[in-house]
C-alpha cells in the first residue's frame, strides 16, 4: 500500500471536489467559490462544465479566467429538458465514476444542478447545494426551476441558502440545522468584484438608459410580446429614454425581441455582453426592467431599481426592501410602473437606494469555509450572513 500510495501520489491529506456548471448564471455565482475553493492547496478542485450554454457559458469562464477540465459540450438548438438532463447524467455519471470526489458542488436551479445532484445521489458521493432553498408556491413554477431546486436540495448534504427566507425554507422542510448554513448569494461576490474594475460603458444614444433582459420560459410568447409592446409605449411617451437589450441566445427569445422592437429607433437590440460589460452596462442605466434572477439580485448592490416581468418572484426580498417592484407581464401595469419612475424623481431615489438583501459579499468565504469543514479540514470562522 505504502509502495501505492508513493507511485500515485495519492494524499489522503488532499481532498476532492468537484463543481459543475452548466449556464451562464451557474458560472458566475460558483465563480466566486471556485476561485475560493482554487487557492486551497489541500484541495483538489476540478471544474466540469456540461455545455448547457456554449457561448455564454465560455464567455464567463474567460471573463474569471476558469478553465474548466472537461466540457460535456451537450447543447443543441432548442434543446429540450429531456435531452439536456439524460445527455449531462451518462457524461457526468463515468466522470465522477473515475474521479471519486469527496464532493460534488453546483448552485441553483438549472437543469445542470439538477442533473450534478441526481448524479452524485447515485454515486452515493455527497452533494453542496449552492443558492439553497428558494421557493415558491408550486413546484411547476418557475419551470422548471423551481424542480430542479427542490430535487437538488432533497438530496443535499450542504445547503447554502442566500437569504434567512431561504434558511427558513428550509429548516422548514426539516433539513438536519447543522447542514444549512446562511451565507448571503456569491451572485454579490462576483457583482462587487467586478463593478470595481469594470470599464465604464459607452451608451449608444444620450437620456436615460432602460436596461432591459427577458428570456425566461415562463415568458415565452404572449407575455414577452406584452413586454415588447410596453416598451414601445414608454419609449413613445419619455422621449429622453433609450432601450438597451443584450438579447439571450435563445433563438425563440431573439425572434420575438427583434420582431416586437427591432424597428424601434430608440431601442438597441445587442448581443449579449461578457459580465464586466454587462455590469458596466447595469451602472450606466437609469432603470433596469428584467425577469432575470441573477439580475433581480444585483441592481441592489449598484442603486438600480428594478421592475420584475414576472407574475411571481422567487426573490420577493427585494420587492420587500423597496429596491424592485413585481410588475408582471400585462403591457399597462409594467408601462404605468415605469412611467411614474421616469416622472417622480422622489419614488426613484426611494428606489435607487444601495443596499443588498441578497448578500454582503462574502458568501464563497462562508461556502469555502463550510466546505473545508465538512471534508474534515481546518477552517477559518466567519461571522454568518446578517440577511
Ligand atoms: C437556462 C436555465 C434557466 C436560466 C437560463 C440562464 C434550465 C432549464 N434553464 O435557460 O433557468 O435562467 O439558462 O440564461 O436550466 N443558446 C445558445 N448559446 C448559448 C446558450 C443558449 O445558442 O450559449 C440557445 C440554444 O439554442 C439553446 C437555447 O438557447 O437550446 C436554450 O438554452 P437552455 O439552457 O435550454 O435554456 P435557457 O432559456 O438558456
Ligand atoms: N448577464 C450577463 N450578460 C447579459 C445578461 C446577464 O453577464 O447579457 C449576467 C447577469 O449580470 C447575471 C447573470 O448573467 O449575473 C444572470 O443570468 P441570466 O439572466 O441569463 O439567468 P437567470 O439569473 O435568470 O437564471
Amino acid at each position: 500500500l505504502l509502495d501505492y500510495i508513493r507511485l500515485t501520489g495519492y494524499n489522503s491529506a488532499v481532498k476532492k471536489v468537484l463543481a459543475v456548471v452548466g449556464t451562464r448564471p451557474d458560472a458566475i455565482k460558483m465563480a466566486p467559490v471556485l476561485k475560493g475553493l482554487l487557492r486551497c492547496p489541500d484541495i483538489e478542485t476540478t471544474l466540469i462544465a456540461s455545455g448547457q450554454h456554449r457561448e455564454m457559458l465560455d464567455q464567463v469562464l474567460t471573463a474569471f479566467d476558469l478553465h474548466a477540465d472537461a466540457n460535456f459540450d451537450v447543447m443543441t438548438e432548442a434543446q429540450s429538458l429531456a435531452y439536456l438532463t439524460s445527455a449531462i447524467l451518462s457524461s457526468l455519471d463515468s466522470t465522477l465514476e473515475k474521479a471519486r470526489p469527496d464532493l460534488v458542488v453546483a448552485q441553483g436551479d438549472t437543469t445542470t444542478t439538477m442533473v450534478a445532484s441526481l448524479a452524485a445521489f447515485y454515486r452515493q458521493i455527497p452533494f453542496a447545494h449552492v443558492e439553497a432553498g428558494l421557493r415558491t408556491d408550486s413546484v411547476r413554477s418557475p419551470f422548471p426551476e423551481e424542480f430542479n431546486r427542490r430535487a437538488a436540495g432533497l438530496i443535499a448534504d450542504l445547503h447554502f441558502a442566500p437569504t434567512r427566507r431561504a434558511w427558513n425554507a428550509l429548516l422548514g422542510e426539516g433539513h438536519d440545522p447543522a447542514s444549512v448554513l446562511l451565507t448571503g448569494n456569491t451572485s454579490i461576490d462576483a457583482v462587487l468584484d467586478v463593478a470595481e474594475r469594470a470599464p465604464t460603458y459607452q451608451p449608444p444614444a444620450a437620456g436615460r438608459m432602460l436596461l432591459v433582459t427577458t428570456h425566461r420560459r415562463e415568458n415565452w410568447g404572449v407575455p414577452q410580446d406584452n413586454i415588447c409592446s410596453a416598451l414601445v409605449q414608454i419609449l413613445d411617451q419619455v422621449r429622453d429614454a433609450f432601450v438597451v437589450l443584450p438579447m439571450h441566445r435563445n433563438p425563440a427569445v431573439r425572434r420575438a425581441l427583434q420582431a416586437g422592437l427591432g424597428g424601434h429607433p430608440r431601442a438597441f437590440l445587442v448581443e449579449p455582453p461578457e459580465y464586466a460589460e454587462f455590469v458596466s452596462m447595469m451602472k450606466a442605466a437609469h432603470l433596469i426592467l428584467t425577469d432575470s434572477g441573477g439580475v433581480q439580485e444585483e441592481a441592489p448592490s449598484l442603486g438600480k431599481p428594478v421592475l420584475v416581468l414576472r407574475r411571481e418572484t422567487e426573490r420577493p426580498e427585494g420587492v420587500e426592501a423597496g429596491n424592485a417592484r413585481l410588475v408582471g407581464t400585462e403591457v399597462e401595469p409594467i408601462v404605468s410602473a415605469a412611467l411614474s419612475l421616469l416622472t417622480d424623481p422622489g419614488q426613484y431615489q426611494r428606489m435607487a437606494r444601495v443596499a443588498n438583501p441578497y448578500g454582503d459579499g462574502n458568501a464563497s468565504a462562508r461556502i469555502v469555509a463550510a466546505i473545508r469543514t465538512f471534508l474534515g479540514l481546518e477552517a477559518e470562522s466567519i461571522a454568518a450572513f446578517q440577511g
